[in-house]
């Protein structure tokens, strides 16, 4: 039998407009309502997954830069994944839900309370993707923004403020004994007071005490910042990393290290790798697809172009295909490394086609060059990284109906034949999160 492993989705476009630049724009979903996202999530909780993970980014980013974001909607528009989550909630019994919160952007009560609240109305199956994107400071207030490392030292003070407060109501202050005629002992209520470098408050929070745990801390951060703070806070860490044995095993180590070091078990943080498979049918299929994909058409190099302009704020829509990218066009907004991850190995002279010709281009599955394959060729794959100790992956893509089914169908019925995938929940998310 292989090893089980967890299974989490990721929408990476967050809760914006599905469909968009898709025919399946045609199935007349309304990216607004819930039902969209209610039908993909039944899918997902009857496939055995984990959990949903909601992008977000509570910003449309510099003004200067905004229609770039707007334009093909790939940086927004974005409502809010929180108020999502009680819709999806209620479409579903078992499926872990996890809203991407920024803590500049609730103070530590609010959240504390508004998330206590879904932990219990979910039954205990809230997980919080905490992420520390700085870009957004300007909207909630004029206090300068903070660094790369500062914005993680917030959110561990942010997140252990809210940790405290959920803690301010230990289990017996709860009586709830009509026998006794008594509901609750506010004498055994912590009386919580937080003065900290980001933070003062006081509690104790008007909440009850969690039955099943408090909610699931999930983090996304790969820098060595990033790694500290999901060692030393999170349940679940979602890792971008090639997949070969021995990236996998050395993230992993890290993520372990980093829990040791902050005084938890290396099992206390379930490792996510984020990847983004490209089913077909057949192998031939998937190697035309492949093959076509080193001559992209215009039309193809247009939309990686859009793509790029929203990621990178900068407009390279505008720029001659077939001239060197001048990378002056960047400007000092947009760091070394995402330059870096758009120019690749090319030198100085490349033009910009054959820039975005590399990210057009597709590797199979089957020989470990790419994520075109069968459905097969990649539970062959996830199999092979339960060999090297992996706790599960994260499938990453938009949550329409179309695409759930389009990935999950023929793929499920094979892990769960192999044992890989779960076919039965336990009560909580945090039980469902253990290690197999
Ligand atoms: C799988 C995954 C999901 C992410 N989700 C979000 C998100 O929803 N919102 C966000 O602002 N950043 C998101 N990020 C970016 C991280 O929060 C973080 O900003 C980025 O990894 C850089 O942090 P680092 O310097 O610690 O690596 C995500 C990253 C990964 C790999």
């Amino acid at each position: 039998m292989s090893r089980q492993q967890h299974f989490g989705w990721f929408l990476a476009r967050g809760f914006g407009p599905h469909g968009w630049g898709h025919p399946y724009l045609d199935w007349n979903y309304r990216w607004t309502s819930p039902e969209l996202y209610q039908d993909s999530v039944r899918t997902l909780e009857q496939a055995g997954f984990d959990l949903l993970i909601i992008e977000d980014a509570p910003s449309l980013g510099s003004p200067t830069t905004i229609d770039l974001r707007v334009r093909q909607a790939f940086g927004g528009p974005k409502l809010d994944p929180l108020l999502l989550a009680p819709y999806l909630f209620a479409a579903t019994q078992h499926l872990g839900i996890a809203p991407t919160v920024n803590p500049a952007a609730y103070l530590p009560y609010t959240a504390a309370r508004q998330f206590a609240t879904l932990q219990h109305l979910s039954g205990h199956r809230l997980a919080l993707n905490v992420v520390t994107d700085t870009g957004s400071a300007r909207h909630f207030s004029a206090a300068p923004q903070l660094g790369h490392d500062a914005a993680y030292d917030r959110a561990e003070e942010w997140l252990g403020g809210v940790r405290d407060l959920w803690r301010s109501w230990p289990e017996e202050a709860l009586i709830a004994d009509p026998a006794r005629g008594r509901y609750a002992d506010g004498s055994r209520l912590a009386h919580t007071q937080h003065r900290g470098e980001y933070f003062d408050f006081d509690g104790p929070l008007n909440a009850i005490p969690f039955t099943d745990g408090e909610p699931v801390v999930v983090s996304p951060g790969g820098s060595g910042r990033g790694l500290g703070f999901a060692g030393a806070n999170s349940d679940v860490q979602l890792a971008l990393a090639p997949m070969n044995e021995a990236s996998v095993r050395a993230y992993r180590a890290r993520i372990r290290d980093a829990a040791i070091a902050a005084g938890r078990q290396p099992e206390d943080v379930t490792v996510l790798f984020a990847i983004q498979p490209v089913l077909v049918s057949s192998a031939e299929e998937a190697d035309r697809l492949v093959a076509a994909s080193h001559s992209p058409s215009d039309e193809k190099l247009a939309v990686i172009a859009e793509k790029q302009s929203s990621d990178l704020e900068t407009d390279l829509t505008a720029l001659d295909l077939d001239a060197p990218l001048d990378i002056t066009v960047f400007g000092d907004h947009v760091s070394h490394g995402s330059i870096r991850r758009l120019v690749g190995d090319h030198g100085p002279d490349a033009p910009l086609r054959t820039i975005l010709a590399g990210h057009a281009r597709l590797g199979r599955l089957a020989d470990g060059t790419g994520w075109v394959g069968t459905a097969g060729e990649l539970a062959d794959r996830i199999e092979e990284y339960g060999t090297w100790g992996n706790d599960g992956v994260l499938l990453w893509g938009d949550l329409h109906p179309v695409t759930v089914h389009r990935t999950l169908d023929e793929l499920v019925p094979i892990l769960r034949r192999r044992g890989i995938l779960r076919s039965e929940y336990a009560g909580s998310l945090r039980a469902n999160l253990r290690p197999f």
